[in-house]
Formats: structure tokens, C-alpha cells, sequence
């Protein structure tokens, strides 16, 4: 079969599963199988390690403190912020805002860009599959000062409808956004072309990215993809929940008014007037995920070391080898086929919930997620309240999906 000796050839990946203590443990006495990356990923012991010798030994607030220990930290939390940049190929640090999570970025978009820069009329398009975090703050904004949002429609494939986009876009267009990978089908958007359809429509037309599962999958490039704002998150990278990533354009970071306030984010404050540093210090109020901010970065070192080309490798071998042995079973449908999909395998088994699958497999020992997966829009477009969600991430093999199939057998059989 080509999708195993696709595998085969990609093997040495999966020495990385040792590195992560989860992998070793069992649930309900079987070899765990975590099929649930796509909601969080789990942590190598490097990330826990830098985070637990942080507390142990070298912790205090940072940009504060003028002794050794907090010098020395602040130095180590900026210099994640350079090696973000360079992971995602930003011209420079000053791109990078660190948030709590993708979700935090895109709210701080709408907030700060979208209400100093948008008004009544001005039109938002964002597709169909587009995950709560990219439609929720929009509408928020909406019903403040009456944008109009649009939404891009997408095929049975699961593939957005790009000449449905050009239709969509009119002299009053302001803003695109959209996710780079479906967190519910795998769909990967063709964000490059995406971008120059809406830059070539208007060149001052913005356009933000939610990358949560982008960053994850493949390798990515801020400077080549010509994006105005792109999100992620660090526990979906093998880092530590509580800390994610805005990237923006230098000039719209500077042009953008910070969208909370507090310390750490002033030049000067008196009761008349505060001033604020510049970006990306203006949008960072309080004290930051400091420890956070440390494991994302060993997160970083962590897939950089393996290689973004070869984890992208080895999810889409398993991918294919997982599709095979998915469609071999009676009943079931895959949701999401889009010429390119990444490590999402979505789907539901004629006269069985989701959630009764989820369930009977966690006893199996296999880790999905059941449900709308924070995509009720799409769930609705799908004519689905909920699917099965198993999700790879580097350390999968084809253990995990062989026991999800043999776990798919048993939900079967009760269900006959
Ligand atoms: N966005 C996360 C998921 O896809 C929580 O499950």
C-alpha cells in the first residue's frame, strides 16, 4: 500500500514519541492513542522541562527588575519573541504581539483595527468554515458599529468556492478573513491566493489569517504570504496553553491603538494623560505568560529540530493510511476531501452520535473529539450537529489509527 511505504520512509519521526511522557501512559488500560491534537497538542518533555526549571530556579517578573534573575528573563522572553519571527518568517520581532491565544489575537484585530478603522457599511468577508473565534468577535463588532459580514461558501469537498469569493468582493470590502487550515476538515485555504485575489481587487484591502492549525501543519512564511495579521496559538505547537502569537504588519501595529491598558504597555501615565511604547508593547497590558511565552519558544526548537517539511510528510502518509482504513468501514462518511487536506480526519457512522462514539472509544483507549468542533455554521451547512474528530500530530503512527479502527468495530457491534 503507498500510504504505508509513504510511512516507512518517514519512520524516524516517530522516535519523538519517547520524548512526550503522555504517550507512554494507558487509558482505561490501553496503550493511549491521542487522536485529539487538533484541540491540543500534548508537550515534549523539553517544554516541560524549561518551564518547571524556570519556576525552579531563574523566575521573577520581567522588564521590571534590575537584579540578575530578571534580567536574565526578560532577555530569554525576548529573544522568543526574534524566534518567532524567524519560525514564521516575519521581517522582525516588532511583528510579533504576544496574546493568550489565537482567539485573543483576532479579538484584538476587532477591537483596536476594527474600530479605529472600519465603519457602518464597511463589509467583512469570512467563509463558511471559519471556527467561532473568526466569526463571534466580527459580529461583535457588527452589532457595534454595523459592518456587514459576508461569508465565502465552500463545496461537498470541503474546498472554499474562490469564484464565489470574487463575486463577493465589492468597493466596500475592507477586511478578509480567514482560516488557513480547517481545525473541523482539514481543508488547507489557498491562502497565498486568496490574498493576491483580494490585494489585486484593492490593494488596501486587509487581510487576517487564523493560522491555529496552519503553524501546526506545514511550514509558513509571513513575508511570501503577504498576510496583514496572522494568529496562532502555542498549545496547539506542542507548547503551553495561555500564550498565542499576533502577527501584523509593522505599520498597521503602529497605527493601531492598544486595545487594553495597564502597566507594562506605558511610556509615561498622570491622571491627565498616559502615553503608550510602541508596538507590540503598546498591546501587552499587565504582566505577560511569562513562563508561557519560554515553553512556546522550546516548542519552536522542538518541531524546528524534526523539520516543518518532514512532520508535514509524515501527517500526510498517515493521513492517506488512515482514509483507507476509515473508508473500509460500512456506514461511515468522511466529512472533508479537498485536493489538499491536512492531519484531520472528520466524520460520522450512519445510526450512531458522535458522542456515543467518543465515548465507547475512550474506552478503547483512543483520545478524538466528538462534536461541532467550535464550527456550529459549518456543522449547519453539513446538516450535522456533531462529527468524530481524530486529529494527528507528529508523535501519531498507525497504531493509534489502527486501534481507532478496531475501537470503530466495537462501536459496530453494539450498534448493530
Ligand atoms: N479549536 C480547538 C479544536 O479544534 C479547540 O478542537
Amino acid at each position: 500500500m503507498a500510504a504505508e511505504r509513504a510511512l516507512e520512509m518517514v519512520a524516524d519521526i516517530l522516535k519523538c514519541r519517547d520524548d512526550f511522557p503522555v504517550l507512554q501512559t494507558k487509558m482505561h488500560g490501553k496503550p493511549l492513542a491521542f487522536l485529539d491534537s487538533g484541540a491540543s497538542a500534548q508537550k515534549p518533555q523539553a517544554v516541560i522541562d524549561v518551564m518547571n526549571n524556570v519556576y525552579e530556579g531563574g523566575y521573577s517578573n520581567i522588564h521590571r527588575g534590575l537584579y540578575e534573575i530578571s534580567q536574565n528573563l526578560t532577555a530569554d522572553y525576548e529573544a522568543v519573541r526574534s524566534k518567532v519571527a524567524e519560525f514564521i518568517g516575519a521581517p522582525s520581532e516588532k511583528n510579533i504581539v504576544f496574546t493568550g491565544n489565537a482567539t485573543e489575537g483576532i479579538n484584538l484585530v476587532a477591537r483596536s483595527w476594527g474600530r479605529t478603522f472600519l465603519q457602518k457599511g464597511d463589509e467583512i468577508i469570512l467563509t463558511e468554515m471559519e471556527h467561532h473565534a473568526n466569526i463571534v468577535p466580527w459580529q461583535m463588532l457588527r452589532d457595534e458599529i454595523g459592518v456587514v459580514i459576508k461569508t465565502i461558501l465552500f463545496d461537498e469537498r470541503g474546498a472554499l468556492d474562490l469564484e464565489a469569493f470574487e463575486r463577493l468582493l465589492t468597493h466596500k470590502t475592507r477586511l478578509v478573513s480567514f482560516v488557513h487550515i480547517s481545525n473541523a476538515l482539514g481543508t488547507v485555504n489557498p491562502a497565498r491566493k486568496i490574498i493576491e485575489i483580494a490585494k489585486d481587487f484593492y490593494p488596501d484591502m486587509r487581510v487576517l489569517v487564523d493560522g491555529s492549525q496552519g503553524v501546526v501543519h506545514n511550514a509558513v512564511n509571513m513575508v511570501d504570504l503577504d498576510a496583514d495579521f496572522y494568529v496562532f496559538t502555542g498549545h496547539k505547537l506542542y507548547g503551553p496553553s495561555g500564550i498565542g502569537v499576533l502577527y501584523g504588519k509593522e505599520e498597521l501595529l503602529n497605527a493601531m491603538p492598544p486595545y487594553k491598558g495597564g502597566g507594562d504597555m506605558i511610556e509615561r501615565v498622570s491622571f491627565e494623560e498616559t502615553t503608550y511604547k510602541d508596538a507590540p508593547y503598546k498591546f501587552e497590558a499587565g504582566t505577560p505568560p511569562i513562563v508561557e511565552v519560554i515553553g512556546l519558544g522550546t516548542a519552536i526548537d522542538y518541531v524546528s529540530a524534526i523539520g516543518m517539511e518532514n512532520i508535514a510528510v509524515h501527517e500526510a502518509a498517515l493521513l492517506v493510511y488512515g482514509t483507507e482504513k476509515l473508508r473500509e468501514i460500512d456506514g461511515l462518511t468522511i466529512h472533508g476531501a479537498a485536493p489538499e487536506k491536512a492531519g484531520i480526519l472528520s466524520f460520522t457512522i450512519d445510526g450512531t452520535h458522535p458522542s456515543d462514539i467518543g465515548m465507547i472509544l475512550d474506552q478503547c483507549g483512543v483520545a478524538i473529539r466528538a462534536g461541532h468542533h467550535c464550527c456550529m455554521p459549518l456543522m449547519d451547512k453539513l446538516n450535522l450537529d456533531a462529527t468524530v474528530r481524530a486529529s494527528l500530530g507528529l508523535y501519531s503512527n498507525k497504531n493509534d489509527i489502527d486501534q481507532l479502527v478496531e475501537g470503530l468495530h466495537k462501536v459496530k457491534e453494539m450498534f448493530k
